[in-house]
């Protein structure tokens, strides 16, 4: 019998924050051991690595080593998460309902964090305690940076700022293509660390996540529009305001939740080949959609 799907996530928190809690610098060794830790440590619904310790379970990964996947990819996402709010994209104060970093601190240590952040995760994913198959230890290498860089999350961020100036609106195809980039790259290689971790095809939990990662998008800027600032620990209403192209501003917001529903029961049954095996993933789907937060 499965357990409550909040009790599940909420394990995940703690197990992940206490990875991070191990492996960051800390505080007496390194000047910006403090921002950093403030930008990875400080709340988060840990989405990413709940699907990372998910997929691994899938395989029968050893939970230590796919808990450092899991900590790289919540490091990945906390570095984007604090450049997305410098004054020079965003320009965001609150995030998960603290002040950013470039407020707390400044815009240099909002630069510097980051980018500590996205080297930190790469040499947790490089150290043999990841994995002893050091082809594996390079692919997880590989696949992350690919996911992160120009061809992935960077390309969604500089589509979604190119789109804010645009002289005309984006098509349906071009908002799913940079969202895909923007959000669905780290989803997905969340969604597929287990498969890498274990040396297994990534073919299904790709499918899975193309959906979910989407769908997540979605409901971000579904929330962007009716969502609480206080639960979501962010300002909202931005959106619009910076004339950004999200499917809510193209599609309406019933036909963009009604977009997001879909895309969830696409990815529940793409994870039919693994049966009963795959609740906890189907869970972290419509939990996507469902959230408030
Ligand atoms: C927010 O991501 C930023 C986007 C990619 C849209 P999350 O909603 O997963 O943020 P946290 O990690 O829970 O704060
Ligand atoms: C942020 O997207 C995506 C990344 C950080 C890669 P948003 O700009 O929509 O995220 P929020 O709404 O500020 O969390
Ligand atoms: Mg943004
Ligand atoms: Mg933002
Ligand atoms: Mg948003």
């Amino acid at each position: 019998m499965n357990r409550p799907f909040p009790e599940q996530l909420a394990d995940c928190v703690a197990r992940v924050e206490r990875t991070l809690d191990a492996l960051l610098p800390k505080l007496a060794d390194s000047l910006v051991a403090e921002p950093m830790r403030y930008a990875a440590m400080n709340g988060g619904k840990r989405l990413r690595a709940f699907l990372v310790l998910e997929s691994a379970t899938l395989f029968d990964v050893n939970p230590a080593q796919a808990l450092r996947a899991a900590a790289a990819i919540e490091a990945v996402h906390a570095y984007s998460l604090v450049h997305d709010d410098l004054p020079c994209m965003d320009d965001d104060e609150l995030r998960r309902g603290k002040p950013t970093v470039h407020v707390k601190w400044d815009e240099a240590a909002g630069v510097l964090v980051g980018d500590a952040l996205q080297a930190f995760a790469f040499e947790v994913l490089a150290d043999p305690a990841t994995s002893d198959n050091a082809a594996i230890r390079c692919k997880l290498v590989a696949t992350l940076a690919a996911a992160a860089g120009g061809q992935g999350m960077v390309l969604g961020q500089a589509q979604d700022i190119a789109a804010e100036t645009s002289a005309r609106g984006l098509t349906l195809a071009e908002i799913t293509e940079l969202q895909a980039n923007k959000t669905g790259a780290l989803i997905r290689w969340s969604a597929e660390a287990g498969a890498i971790l274990a040396g297994q095809d990534t073919g299904v939990l790709g499918r899975y996540a193309n959906a979910i990662g989407l769908a997540f998008q979605i409901q971000d800027d579904v929330l962007d529009v009716e969502g609480d600032p206080a639960a979501a620990g962010k300002r909202l209403q931005k959106d619009a305001e910076a004339g950004k192209a999200t499917f809510v501003s193209l599609l309406g917001l019933d036909a963009a939740k009604m977009r997001a529903n879909i895309l969830v029961e696409e990815a529940c049954e793409i994870l039919s080949p693994y049966g009963s095996r795959g609740d906890a993933l189907r869970q972290v789907a419509r939990f996507i959609v469902a959230r408030k937060m």
